[in-house]
């Protein structure tokens, strides 16, 4: 039997297993998901000690992310520009690092719009932290012409500018609505918004109408910001399917298949979360 795992630092609430375990499951693979508890100190034995456990490789979680780098042989382009990893596997017995957030926030918007061109387009973010990095690496990648960013704490989206260069441009909290209005997309990568943080105050009305509006928060399913974009009549993409998108590479590394982001996988996961909330 084929076994992958999620670590973190708690881990209880990770969605992750039930995500690889459907797809095994549907997939008829004789393989298994787990969740691992991992701590700070035990990391670097954990990820050496993959192959010895039985393990193809894992999925990392915070806080676990950043300190994973160390403890792999090799890693690629996106985790040096990023200096974060959300998975490992194993190849000849060295042990890979790579981050699948970028191309899992782009695959989500590609699924709602097949045919939307990042190259050349003016993005707003809100936010500068771990999954803002690597969905900037994604965007500027793909091409986008400048990303704009607004962010509570200044050092940090300096941090991001310092790491990518001048197509990254901050946000003078002054300039919000001029810089709404000649925005071609409008990226939420902070908590704000989820269940039992603090909301997103950001008034909207001023992006163009062909703007999308993608949210990575997915705990509610619908976001205010989604839902007051809908209203405007923007292209919107909530962030539950970004999280679907981001474990298909690392099923792949590990159990030798490509899985499909099927509507099935949607509502199963729609549905935890739902249960969740109604506790
Ligand atoms: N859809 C998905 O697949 C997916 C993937 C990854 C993450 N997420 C979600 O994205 C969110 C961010 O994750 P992350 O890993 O990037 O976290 P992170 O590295 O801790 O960054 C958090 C970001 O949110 C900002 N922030 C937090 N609380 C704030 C507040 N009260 N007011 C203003 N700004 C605030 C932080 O600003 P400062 O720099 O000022 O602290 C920072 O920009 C989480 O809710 C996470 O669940 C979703």
């Amino acid at each position: 039997m084929k076994k992958a795992c999620v670590i973190g630092w708690p881990i209880k609430h990770s969605r992750s297993p039930l995500i690889h375990n459907y797809w095994l499951k549907q997939l008829q693979i004789d393989g298994l998901y787990e969740r691992v508890a991992v701590e700070p100190n035990d990391l670097p034995g954990f990820i050496r000690n993959l192959k010895q456990n039985g393990y193809q490789g894992c999925n990392v979680t915070i806080p676990h992310k950043e300190a994973a780098l160390s403890a792999v042989d090799i890693y690629d382009q996106i985790v040096r520009e990023t200096r974060s990893l959300n998975t490992i596997f194993l190849i000849d017995d060295k042990i890979h690092g790579t981050s699948t957030d970028g191309q899992g926030f782009l695959n989500n918007i590609l699924s709602y719009y097949p045919d939307y061109q990042i190259q050349g387009k003016t993005i707003f973010m809100i936010g500068a932290g771990g999954s803002a990095k690597a969905i900037c690496q994604k965007l500027l990648e793909e091409k986008a012409e400048t990303i704009w960013i607004l962010n509570r704490t200044l050092e940090r989206a300096l941090e991001l500018q310092q790491s990518f260069g001048s197509k990254i441009q901050i946000v003078h909290p002054n300039e919000i609505h001029h810089h709404l209005k000649t925005s071609d997309m409008l990226i939420n990568s902070t908590s704000q918004g989820m269940i039992s943080q603090p909301p997103l105050e950001i008034e909207i009305d001023n992006l163009p109408k062909h703007a999308l509006v993608a949210d990575i928060v997915y705990v509610p399913l619908k976001t205010k910001l989604i839902t007051k974009a809908e209203s405007l009549g923007l292209k919107v993409v909530p962030g539950l399917g970004m999280l679907l998108h981001q474990a298909v590479e690392g099923f792949q590394h590990w159990f030798g298949v490509r899985p499909e982001v099927s509507q099935q996988l949607y509502d199963l996961v729609a549905y935890d979360i739902a249960m969740e909330q109604s506790k």
